[in-house]
């Protein structure tokens, strides 16, 4: 078996992390698939073909473990999303058994903080939204908050530290020194926080979430005060810089599509095929990683023992040998089996959260608003390339009626 060092594989990792190519990083995506398994200079291996991506999210010889070299946390205290079976099962079937009953029957909620966001903009006349900071961030913030049980007061200081946080995520040859100094404060910032959070509540227990992993019934599946602080940490950060982008990719594919955004304004059955076309044609998590427990034969080429397996979702997304006219936005697609929230036994647990909170937001916007149109095009975007998306989204509009349809 023959395994060839990649320099162009190199290079197309290195655009897509460039901040220049934020806006439209597709192409290079796209020219990745002609290797569909590549190994990169640093000695990991890139894997952007669909199949061979669902393979490894799907093989038991891949561990969760990136190894990451700058990540020095005892295995024990890393979240969910970075642990193996069996503690990862254990772990995750805690955290669904308290997230997922405290999600159902939300959709009339989402459809009220949608409402409120979007009537303080109600407008008779010609007006400007920007989509980001007045519906797509606030509307998760606040919903994860509350789940959660964060006080309202203390949403701003979380938000900014999400914020921060989450540039931790990119890889640590993108950041400068000062960047990474920045993010150890903030990571001490958020223990200091959780901790204090986790303490108020333990002495004033509610029915949210946090009181309920704190005092989960059965106490084999208690967990201990670092996971408790890790896992909390884990869904908070979640919540505030996932479905922010969801939202807003979906407002510039509407924007983008006029015939879309008038279908979606009269059949509202529209948005759930809509939503899960941008969670594949513009997916807000755009990479994963894995490494290898075993050497792992795939795609021709043998994976050893030991690498760094770094897996382009959003190249699988666009993947010609698994999608009709990959590159093309189909808001009705069929067979839409993309890799937006992963797969395997790491697969988003806040899935169902994030569909009906865009596609209720999106709905919303698409009634609502009254010939919208993008100011700029593309708009500005983050920093972050593995959480990526637009970090101002204004949209000017002639009208912003108010609600005169019941949620649905
Ligand atoms: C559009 C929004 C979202 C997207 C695109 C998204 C995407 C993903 C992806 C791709 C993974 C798998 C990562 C991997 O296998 O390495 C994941 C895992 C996870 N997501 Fe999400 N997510 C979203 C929203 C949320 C929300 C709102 C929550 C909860 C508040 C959440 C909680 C989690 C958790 C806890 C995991 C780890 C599961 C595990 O390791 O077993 N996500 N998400």
């Amino acid at each position: 078996m023959t395994t060839s060092t990649a320099p162009p594989a190199t290079e197309q990792f290195a655009r897509v992390l460039r901040h220049e190519h934020r806006a439209d990083p597709y192409p290079h995506y796209a020219r990745m698939l002609d290797r569909r398994v590549s190994r990169l200079d640093d000695g990991s291996w890139l894997v952007s073909g669909y199949q061979e991506i669902r393979q490894l999210l799907h093989d038991p010889r891949t561990s969760a473990d990136r190894l990451d070299p700058q990540n020095t946390t005892p295995k024990a205290a890393r979240s969910l999303l970075l642990q193996d079976p069996p503690f990862h099962d254990q772990l995750r079937r805690v955290v669904t058994q308290e997230f997922i009953p405290r999600i159902m029957g939300m959709r009339d909620h989402l459809g009220e903080l949608v409402a409120r966001l979007l009537d303080a903009h109600i407008s008779a006349g010609p007006g400007e939204l920007d989509v980001v900071a007045d519906l797509a961030y606030p509307l998760p913030v606040t919903v994860i908050c509350e789940l959660l049980g964060v006080p309202t007061e203390d949403e701003p200081l979380f938000g900014s530290l999400a914020r921060r946080l989450t540039r931790g995520l990119d890889p640590v040859d993108t950041q400068t020194e000062e960047e990474l100094r920045e993010l150890d404060r903030a990571r001490g910032e958020l223990v200091h926080y959780l901790e204090g959070l986790i303490a108020r509540r333990r002495s004033d227990p509610g029915d949210d979430l946090l009181s309920g992993l704190m005092f989960h019934q059965d106490p084999d599946d208690v967990l201990d005060p670092v996971q408790l602080r890790v896992t909390l940490g884990l869904l908070l950060i979640a919540g505030h810089e996932t479905t922010v982008n969801l939202i807003a990719n979906g407002t510039l594919a509407l924007l983008r599509h006029p015939d879309v955004l008038a279908r979606l304004r009269t059949d509202p059955d529209l948005a759930t095929p809509l939503v899960e076309e941008v969670l594949r044609h513009d997916p807000p998590v755009q990479m994963s990683g894995r490494s290898a427990l075993a050497d792992i034969d795939i795609a021709g080429t043998t994976i050893p023992r030991g690498s760094r397996i770094r897996l382009m979702l959003a190249a699988g997304n666009r993947d010609a040998t698994r999608f009709d006219y990959p590159g093309r936005f189909v808001p009705d697609r069929r067979d839409n089996a993309h890799l937006g929230f992963g797969g395997g036994i790491h697969y988003c647990v806040g899935a169902t959260l994030a569909r009906a909170e865009a596609q209720i937001a999106l709905t919303a916007l698409a009634r609502r608003l009254q010939e919208p149109r993008l100011v700029d095009d593309p708009p500005p975007y983050r920093e972050n390339a593995i959480l990526r998306g637009p970090e101002r989204l204004p949209v000017a509009f002639a009208r912003l009626d108010p609600d005169h349809t019941p949620a649905r």
